[in-house]
This record gives structure tokens, C-alpha cells and sequence, in this order.
């Protein structure tokens, strides 16, 4: 069996790999052509284009990261070849911390104080309470589930949508357009934890963001392809809030929308003319979320290598769907 392995980490991922196969040969991209040619088993996160022009004998490829919208992008990936992603694999714990700290930002007033602190302002403001403060989760895959569910058990009501009807202990789920509406219209914070195909273009647009309570708030550490971002920034309201707007408190809340935090964006890096950069309710981080982490994804590489190498089949993505 011979493996291929295409990643910024990729030589620990080979030593990983091979530890724990000792009769294959574990190769990575930057080996000279003649040794990483005709490899059986692809093992990647976002592989360029030439590799799959060279690589003639793939029977199957890991994507190394949830999401398997750059690989299905790339023009050159062979059409039928099995992609099994990661699932969870140790992302979803550091997940569920990034989205209880942009849900707290906000229903802990931390947005509100930063400003104050800005002008020296000492303002206790009432507490929201956690029962009155809706969240809605979009996307109850392996990782969106457990987000909606740590949250639910940290004393949230949860509302939870996806693509086709699913239940999950203590969330309220929702499916289909009419579902989404009314979730859209009972949540104070919205995380947006889709995968990033035809469907989900855009889902967060003027009507959507418009369908929101005012005041509401949007948390993607999702993909930047799931929000208009032009939408967002119009339902944010002028990004000199300080000053401008009609409902401002002296707290800049002038938007429909009261802040967002975003991890993903439709251009990643964010180029730097992009207006979200400065817009002062928006809490940006560069696509930092929820890493891969080695230990737990490695076990599900090396059961996935392993039953390919025995025959069996895996459960993989479906390509036309986009997840
Ligand atoms: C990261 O964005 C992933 O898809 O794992």
C-alpha cells in the first residue's frame, strides 16, 4: 500500500502514518516524482490541482480537515474516487469553546463593555438571562451536533436546523426553508455551522439577517461562503456606530445586527480593504476555530487506510451533495 500525503504538517503525518503501518510506504508531496507516483491512497488538506494530473492509481482519499469544499472545488479531482472526511476528530471540543465565547461576547455584554471601556464609562448593565437568549446553530453534522448540545447543556434553548429532519437530545431541530424561518425569528445569536456547497450559498443574506430579532447577533466559524457579505454589513449599519446611526444608545448599537464574530470569509486571507476589518462590532479571527488536531484524526486516518487495505467499504462523502 502506498500513501501519499499533501498538507502543511505532512512529514508528521508521515511518521505518524508509517509508525502505525509499518509494511506501507508512506510518501509525502515534496518526494521527488518517481517516488510519490502511482500512489493508491491520497491522504490531504486542499491538494493542488497537478497532484491529481500525476497520481493515475488513487482508490481513495482522506480529506484532513470537516469540510470537503476546496477538494470537490479543485477542478482536477478524478471524478469516483471514495473521499472520506474527518469527522468530529477532536474538532468539535475546540469548537464548542469558540462558539461559547462569541455567544457569551454577547449575552455577557463583553461588546458593550469594551466600548465603554473605550470612553471610561463604569455601567453595570443588567444580565441577560440565559434562558430568554435563543441560539440557533445551522448545520447538525458531527460538529455542528455537539456545539448545539454543549450549549443546550450550558442552559440555552438551542434550535438547531439541517438540510433534512434530524433529532437531537435537548435542541429543537428544524429542516427546510419554512423550518429555517422560524428559527431565524427566535434566536438572539446565530452560528452558522453548514458545510460550504450550492445549497448553502449565501443562506445568510438580506432576507435571512432581515428574519432576525433585532439586536440579534451571527457567529460563523463556519464557511465565508455562507454569508452575503455585503448583506452583513448592510443589516450591521455604518461602521462608525460610535457616532453615527439613529438608534444608537451611546452604545453603537445602530444595525439591525448587533455585532458578529467571523472566522471564515469568502476570501481567506481577509484582504485587507475588506470593510468588515474595521467595522467595530465585528470580532474577526483567521480561520482559527477549530484545527485539526493530530491524535484524534490520526485514529480515524489509520481506521480508514486500514479497512480500504482489508476491502471494506467507508462511508464517504457524497460528492453531489457537497458533504
Ligand atoms: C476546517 O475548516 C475544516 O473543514 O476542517
Amino acid at each position: 500500500m502506498q500513501i501519499l500525503i499533501h498538507s502543511a504538517d505532512a512529514e508528521q503525518w508521515q511518521t505518524a502514518i508509517a509508525k502505525a503501518l509499518p509494511k506501507a510506504k508512506v510518501i509525502t508531496s515534496d518526494a521527488a516524482l518517481e517516488e510519490r507516483q502511482d500512489a493508491d491512497y491520497l491522504v490531504a488538506w486542499q491538494p493542488p490541482g497537478w497532484l491529481f494530473e500525476e497520481q493515475q492509481a488513487l482508490k481513495g482519499i482522506i480529506n484532513l480537515g470537516a469540510g470537503v469544499d476546496a477538494l470537490l472545488n479543485n477542478p482536477a479531482l478524478p471524478a469516483g474516487i471514495p473521499i472520506v472526511k474527518l469527522r468530529d476528530a477532536g474538532m468539535a471540543d475546540p469548537m464548542i469553546d469558540y462558539v461559547r465565547y462569541a455567544v457569551l461576547h454577547f449575552q455577557r455584554d463583553f461588546d458593550h463593555y469594551a466600548r465603554q471601556q473605550a470612553r471610561r464609562q463604569w455601567l453595570e448593565r443588567p444580565l441577560a438571562s440565559k434562558a430568554e437568549w435563543g441560539i440557533g446553530v445551522l448545520g447538525l453534522g458531527a460538529i455542528g451536533a455537539r456545539v448545539a448540545q454543549a450549549l443546550a447543556a450550558d442552559g440555552f434553548p438551542v434550535h438547531g436546523w439541517s438540510r433534512h429532519p434530524k433529532a437531537l437530545d435537548g435542541v429543537r431541530c428544524y429542516h427546510g426553508k419554512e423550518g429555517l424561518a422560524t428559527l431565524l425569528g427566535q434566536v438572539k445569536s446565530l452560528v452558522t455551522l453548514l458545510p460550504n456547497t450550492p445549497a448553502t450559498r449565501g443562506i445568510i443574506n438580506a432576507e435571512t439577517l432581515a428574519a432576525l430579532p433585532q439586536g440579534a447577533s451571527l457567529i460563523n466559524p463556519g464557511r465565508g461562503s455562507l454569508i452575503d457579505e455585503a448583506a452583513l454589513l448592510d443589516a450591521l449599519g455604518p461602521a462608525n456606530a460610535e457616532t453615527g446611526g439613529g438608534k444608537d444608545d451611546g452604545n453603537g448599537d445602530t444595525g439591525r445586527l448587533r455585532g458578529a464574530v467571523l472566522d471564515a470569509f469568502a476570501r481567506e486571507p481577509l484582504p485587507a480593504e475588506s470593510p468588515l476589518w474595521r467595522h467595530p462590532h465585528v470580532l474577526i479571527t483567521p480561520h482559527m476555530a477549530a484545527p485539526t488536531p493530530r491524535g484524534a484524526a490520526l485514529e480515524q486516518v489509520i481506521d480508514t487506510l486500514r479497512a480500504w487495505q482489508a476491502g471494506e467499504q467507508v462511508p464517504s462523502i457524497d460528492p453531489s451533495a457537497g458533504y
